[in-house]
């Protein structure tokens, strides 16, 4: 009788615990379950896969148009493959496009520095993937839309800065970020067909800085030695603008210069502040970054975009900063 007991004891005691353990389990595998549900839903994987490929992602500029795009991931269902050559390589920026294109991203943003990137960008779009040029258009090509500054506009804006405060009167040198980019190409176009109306300004020189702080420093104290009479520099690209200054000072004539740069970024700011430097021209790299996905997403749901959007350029001198 007491061993039956025992007996009753032990068997409900081993039921007991089958039971608990059976609920722990069952709950433990909802818990997973919902885990795997939540991984793979759309929240976790973004509808849109955009790549945007800019020209170097060790350079201020393109950080504020790589920000600017990313935040966009906090509003949007979408992920952003931000890509570039850590410095400036534009067969390197090409092969990123090319492989953008090859993994059949949802939309591609490209920076179209050159004629070379028009048949890949043809290209992409003809496998169905839409492309918007950003920074430099590439207006040729089968592209949807452009956006980013209206570069002959910005170098018009240049030109006239110079004719104001030179009262239409310079010998002039110019530092371009390289001859063969189209925004360059097109920031000295407008500059020339502002200045070269003035019979006082006379355009002496023209050097390529390859992009490059140190190019822009030994190309401008050439040009200062070889046309001692210079009275005023212009720089079409982010980094010019500081060779340009270390190039006038470590030759001793930094004061009688009049100098123009490119971009309103930290370093410039500060040359700018130091009266170094006597104009910027502002872009709005962080806004192009912003609105270039905007646009994509537009394309994706089938809604119509302009031509171009140009975003702001403007003349920056000393006390807009200040202000
Ligand atoms: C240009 C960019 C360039 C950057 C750095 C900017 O002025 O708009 O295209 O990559 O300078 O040189």
């Amino acid at each position: 009788m007491r061993n039956s007991k025992l007996m009753n004891i032990i068997l409900i005691s081993c039921f007991v615990i089958a039971v608990s353990f059976s609920i722990y389990f069952y709950i433990q595998s909802k818990a997973f379950q919902s885990k795997i549900t939540d991984a793979t839903s759309k929240e976790q994987v973004p509808t849109y896969h955009f790549a945007l490929i800019g020209e170097e992602m060790d350079h201020d500029y393109w950080r504020l148009v790589g920000e600017g795009a990313k935040d966009m991931e906090e509003k949007y269902d979408v992920f952003i493959e931000y890509e570039g050559p850590r410095r400036s390589n534009p067969e390197e920026q090409l092969k990123l496009l090319d492989i953008a294109m090859k993994s059949k991203v949802d939309g591609i943003i490209v920076q179209a520095l050159n004629d070379e990137f028009l048949p890949v960008i043809n290209q992409a779009v003809d496998q169905g993937i839409p492309v918007i040029t950003i920074d430099t258009d590439a207006p040729e090509s089968k592209r949807s839309t452009y956006i980013g500054t209206d570069n002959y506009e910005a170098g018009k804006l240049a030109g006239e800065a110079l004719l104001k405060d030179t009262n239409s009167e310079a010998t002039v040198g110019i530092i371009t970020g390289s001859f063969e980019n189209a925004h360059h190409q097109l920031r000295v176009e407008g500059f020339r067909d502002v200045v070269e109306q003035e019979p006082g300004i006379d355009i002496v020189a023209i050097e390529e800085s390859n992009i490059t702080r140190v190019v822009a420093e030994e190309k401008t104290h050439n040009m200062l030695s070889d046309y001692p009479d210079i009275t005023a520099l212009y720089g079409t690209s982010a980094l010019d603008g500081i060779g340009m200054v270390a190039a006038a000072e470590s030759l001793g004539v930094e004061e009688s210069l009049y100098m123009i740069a490119f971009d309103v970024l930290p370093a410039n700011i500060a040359l700018l502040k130091e009266e170094r430097v006597d104009v910027l021209i502002g872009q709005k790299p962080y806004e192009m970054g912003n609105r270039s996905v905007e646009l994509m997403l537009d394309l994706m749901n089938n809604q119509e975009v302009q031509e171009v959007y140009h975003t702001n350029a403007s003349v920056v001198r000393k006390e807009d900063i200040d202000d």
